[in-house]
C-alpha cells in the first residue's frame, strides 16, 4: 500500500444543541423536548474526527469562540492536529438540532465564527501541505470558492462535501475538484434531478476526471469515476440519531482513499461508519473506531449491524476489546465481548494513547535502545578481539585492553538495556494493561539479578548450578527481548494506527530465534565458540534492539501526531 497522504480539513465547528422530540414540529407549532444536550459538532469537525479516528493523518483549520474550546479538545482527543484551530472568536458557530423519535432530524445553523476564516489563514494552513495531499471543504465556512482555488493551485486533491446545499454553492468550479460528495437532496439541488442516479450522471459529466459520490442514507451510496460506476447498498441498523452519519461517511471514505484503498473499499467503509454512527446520539461523539468500521465493512451489504452501547457507558476509561475495539466497560478478563464474541484476555486503554506522558516513555526508550545497540557492537568487538586476537597474531597488550573494554561495555549495555525496557514497560502499562507492564519489567529483572548474583559471588554456588543459571539467564534475555518486540507490535495494532508496521518486529523476532538456536546449539554440544557463530549472535541481538528502537520511535511519532 502506498504511503498515506495527509487530509487537511478547512471546515466548520459548531456547538450542537440537540433536542430530542417526538416529531419534528410544523411551522407555528411549539413542542416540549424529551431531552436537551450540548455536543461538539459542525460538519468540518465531525468529518475531521471521523477520518482521524479511522487512522488518517488529519489537520484542521477552524475557528470558534471560548465556549467552543471543548470542540477543539474533542478533535484533539480524536487524533486531529488542532494547532490551526483558533478558540478566541467573539461568537462560536452553533447548531440547533432536532432529532425525532423516528431518527430523522432537522438542523438550523448559525455559522458565526466559521464565517470569519480568512484568506491569510487558509494560505498559511495550506503552505505545509504536500503535493497530492487531500484538502476537504464543506459549505459551512466563508471563502469556499477562494479556498478551493487556492488548494487546486497547489496541486492538492480537493474534495468537497457540498453540504448544506444553498446559494453559497452557485458558481462552483467543478473542474477544480478531485472529488465531490453529496446526499440525495444536495445532488438534486446541484442538478435539478430528483432521481439520484440521474443526478450522479449529471454531476459526473461536469467532473469528467473526478470522483462523484451520492450518498443514499440507509441505502448506501453510488459513485462515478470516469466511465466506472460503483454501488454499495449499505447496512441496516436500528437508528438512534442520524445526525453526523453523512460526516462519518465523508471522513472515513476519505481516510480510506488517503491510505490508498480503491473506491469500492472506501465506500464500504464510509457506509459502515455512517451506519455505526446512527446507532449513537450526537455527531462527533457517535463516531466509530477503525476496528468497528473494518469489521462492519467486511460484512455483506444490507447486513443488520448489532447495536452499540450508549456512549455514556464508555465512562472515563475507554477499555476496548482487542479483537474488535468494542467498549468493554464493566467486563473483565474471561468474559466474552458482546460485539465479536471473543473471550476477553486483556483490556486496553485507547483513550490514553494521545497523551504526551505516554509519548515521553517511548521517545527516550528509542534513544536508550540505540545506545544499547552501540554499546553491544563496540563491546562485542572488544570481546571478539580478546577471544580471537591471538589467532590473528595481535599483540598481548591490545588483547588485554580489548578484553577490559569488551567486558565493561557489555556490562554497560545490559544496564542500558534494562533502562530502555523499563521505559517501554511503563509505556506498555498504559497502552495495553498495567499487568503486562509489571510482568515485563519483572521478567527483564530476573536474568539481570541472576547474573549479578553470580558475578558478585554472593552465593557459594557449585559450578554446575552457576552454569545452569547462566544458560537460563541467557535464554531469559532472548525470550524477554522477543516478548518486548511482540508487545510493541501489538500496541501498534490495538491503537488502530493508520498502517501496521510489523516488519521491524518480525525481523527482530527472527533474529532472536536465530540467535537463540545458535546459543542453544553451542551449549548443547558444549562446543567451542567459533568466530562466525559469535558474529551471528552479535548481529542478531543488534538487529533485535534496532527493531525495538524503530518501533518505539514510530509509536512516539504517532502519538505526537495525535496530540
Ligand atoms: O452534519 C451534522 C452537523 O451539521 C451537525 O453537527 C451540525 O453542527 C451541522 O453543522
Amino acid at each position: 500500500m502506498a504511503a498515506s497522504s495527509t487530509i487537511h480539513v478547512i471546515g466548520s465547528m459548531m456547538i450542537d444543541r440537540v433536542v430530542r422530540v417526538r416529531a419534528i414540529p410544523r411551522a407555528g407549532e411549539t413542542v416540549a423536548a424529551l431531552s436537551a444536550q450540548t455536543f461538539a459538532g459542525g460538519k468540518g469537525a465531525n468529518q475531521a474526527a471521523a477520518a482521524a479516528k479511522f487512522g488518517a493523518r488529519v489537520r484542521m483549520l477552524g475557528r470558534t469562540g471560548r465556549d467552543g474550546a471543548f470542540i477543539r479538545e474533542a478533535l484533539r482527543e480524536a487524533g486531529v492536529r488542532v494547532r490551526d484551530i483558533a478558540t478566541n472568536d467573539a461568537t462560536s458557530g452553533a447548531a440547533t438540532v432536532m432529532v425525532a423519535e423516528s431518527g430523522e432530524n432537522a438542523i438550523v445553523i448559525a455559522p458565526e465564527s466559521n464565517l470569519r476564516i480568512t484568506k491569510e489563514g487558509i494560505e498559511k494552513f495550506l503552505a505545509t501541505a504536500k503535493q497530492g495531499d487531500i484538502v476537504l471543504f464543506q459549505n459551512e465556512c466563508a471563502l469556499l470558492h477562494e479556498g478551493i482555488a487556492m488548494a487546486a493551485a497547489r496541486a492538492l486533491r480537493v474534495w468537497l462535501n457540498a453540504a448544506p446545499a444553498n446559494a453559497g454553492l452557485s458558481g462552483l468550479r467543478f473542474e477544480k475538484l478531485a472529488g465531490l460528495i453529496v446526499n440525495e437532496t444536495e445532488a438534486e439541488a446541484l442538478t435539478g434531478e430528483v432521481d439520484p442516479r440521474r443526478a450522479l450522471e449529471a454531476l459526473a459529466k461536469r467532473m469528467p476526471g473526478g470522483t462523484v459520490i451520492v450518498t443514499l442514507g440507509a441505502d448506501g451510496a453510488i459513485a462515478a469515476l470516469g466511465s466506472a460506476r460503483y454501488i454499495h447498498r449499505g447496512f441496516a441498523v436500528d437508528a438512534v440519531d442520524t445526525v453526523g452519519c453523512g460526516d462519518a461517511f465523508v471522513g472515513v471514505f476519505l481516510a480510506a482513499i488517503a491510505e490508498g484503498r480503491d473506491i469500492a473499499q472506501a465506500i464500504a467503509r464510509g457506509n459502515a461508519a455512517g451506519a455505526l454512527a446512527a446507532m449513537r446520539a450526537g455527531a462527533l461523539r457517535s463516531l466509530p473506531s477503525r476496528s468497528q468500521v473494518e469489521i462492519a465493512a467486511d460484512l455483506p451489504e444490507k447486513t443488520k449491524l448489532k447495536p452499540r452501547p450508549p456512549a455514556e457507558d464508555e465512562g472515563a476509561i475507554p477499555a476496548n476489546c482487542l479483537g474488535c475495539g468494542y467498549a468493554l466497560v464493566g467486563r473483565g478478563e474471561g468474559e466474552t465481548c458482546p460485539e465479536c464474541g471473543r473471550v476477553i484476555r486483556r483490556v486496553m486503554f485507547t483513550g490514553r494513547w494521545k497523551h504526551a506522558a505516554v509519548r515521553r516513555r517511548f521517545g527516550p526508550a528509542r534513544w536508550w535502545s540505540m545506545a544499547v545497540t552501540a554499546l553491544w557492537i563496540v563491546g562485542f568487538i572488544g570481546l571478539f578481539i580478546a577471544i580471537e586476537g591471538r589467532g590473528f597474531g595481535l599483540p598481548r597488550s591490545l588483547i588485554d585492553w580489548s578484553r577490559g573494554l569488551g567486558v565493561a561495555l557489555t556490562l554497560a549495555c545490559f544496564i542500558v538495556a534494562f533502562v530502555a525496557q523499563l521505559g517501554i514497560a511503563r509505556g506498555l502499562s498504559t497502552v495495553l494493561s498495567s499487568r503486562i507492564g509489571v510482568t515485563l519489567a519483572c521478567a527483564r529483572l530476573l536474568p539481570v539479578i541472576a547474573f549479578v548474583l553470580i558475578a558478585s559471588r554472593m552465593l557459594p554456588l557449585p559450578w554446575s548450578v552457576e552454569n545452569m543459571i547462566i544458560v537460563w539467564g541467557v535464554i531469559g534475555f532472548f525470550v524477554v527481548d522477543a516478548w518486548f518486540l511482540a508487545m510493541l507490535e501489538r500496541s501498534w495494532r490495538v491503537a488502530s494506527f493508520p498502517t501496521r508496521r510489523p516488519t521491524a518486529a518480525v525481523v527482530g523476532l527472527l533474529a532472536l530465534v536465530v540467535a537463540g538456536v545458535i546459543w542453544l546449539t553451542i551449549e548443547f554440544n558444549r562446543g567451542p565458540f567459533p568466530a562466525t557463530r559469535m558474529v551471528i549472535l552479535a548481529v542478531a541481538f543488534a538487529t533485535a534492539w534496532i527493531a525495538q528502537a524503530w518501533l518505539c520511535r514510530e509509536i512516539a511519532r504517532e502519538i505526537r501526531a495525535r496530540e
